[in-house]
């Protein structure tokens, strides 16, 4: 019997995922400011930042910005002295989380670059390799951005991708939407990816994670 359910995710984040003030405020105020609510759950920010600090992350990296959320438990993960960059395509999103990570007191260790993050990537090859990686961004893109993480992590770094259930869609819990597909083919290619060990971490929206094995 299955019983993952909203009242264990309460329990979960009762015990375990102390969301303080800053991390409230960006979880709340974002859709205020006009940003889409579509943020990572609270306990999938804490398994983040477990798994940051599990691979003794000092270089992280994030697809997606969004209001900054996820950014905030991805630096609080971090080891002393490690850095964070995240890429964000809209400029709102962008200034939206650059007040909420100095709110949260991880500005400092987090730079957020604004642009396509296809173009942004060319160039960041030579600021790697990346301990962590974190995907939540567009899902037509999704394919070439582990192309890319999988170039840039280090063997034993860890690959994380937001999304997995696309709502439940990809398991008939609903109706099928217009990522589902997409989403069943990129979660069948990262199960059948020789050099990662992987994995769903089923709650929220359903986390992949993967460790790099082998080059
Ligand atoms: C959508 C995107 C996300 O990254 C998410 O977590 C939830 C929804 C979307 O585009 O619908
Ligand atoms: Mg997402």
């Amino acid at each position: 019997m299955t019983i993952y359910n909203d009242e264990f995710s309460a329990y979960i984040n009762s015990l375990f995922v102390p969301e303080d003030a800053a991390l409230r405020r960006a979880r709340e105020d974002s859709p205020k400011r006009g940003l889409p609510a579509i943020q990572i759950k609270p306990e999938e920010g804490r398994f983040l930042q477990f798994l940051v600090r599990a691979c003794g992350a000092q270089k992280a990296l994030e697809i997606g910005t969004l209001g900054g959320y996820s950014g905030i438990w991805i630096a609080r993960g971090l080891s002393p002295g490690g850095r964070l960059i995240t890429l964000e395509v809209e400029p709102l999103h962008a200034q939206v989380a650059a007040e909420h990570f100095a709110a949260a007191g991880v500005a400092e260790r987090i730079e957020i670059r604004v642009g396509n993050a296809h173009d942004l990537l060319k160039s960041l090859p030579a600021e790697g390799p990346f301990d962590f990686i974190f995907i939540d961004a567009e899902k037509t893109g999704y394919p070439r951005y582990l192309d890319w993480a999988l170039e840039n992590i280090r063997l034993n770094g860890v690959i994380a991708v937001h999304n997995a259930f696309r709502k439940g869609s990809v398991a008939g819990l609903v109706e099928p939407d217009k990522h589902t597909a997409i989403t069943q083919e990129f979660n069948r290619r990262f199960a059948g990816e020789s050099r990662l060990l992987s994995t769903i971490f089923p709650a929220g929206d359903g986390m992949l994670v993967g460790v790099k094995v082998s080059n």
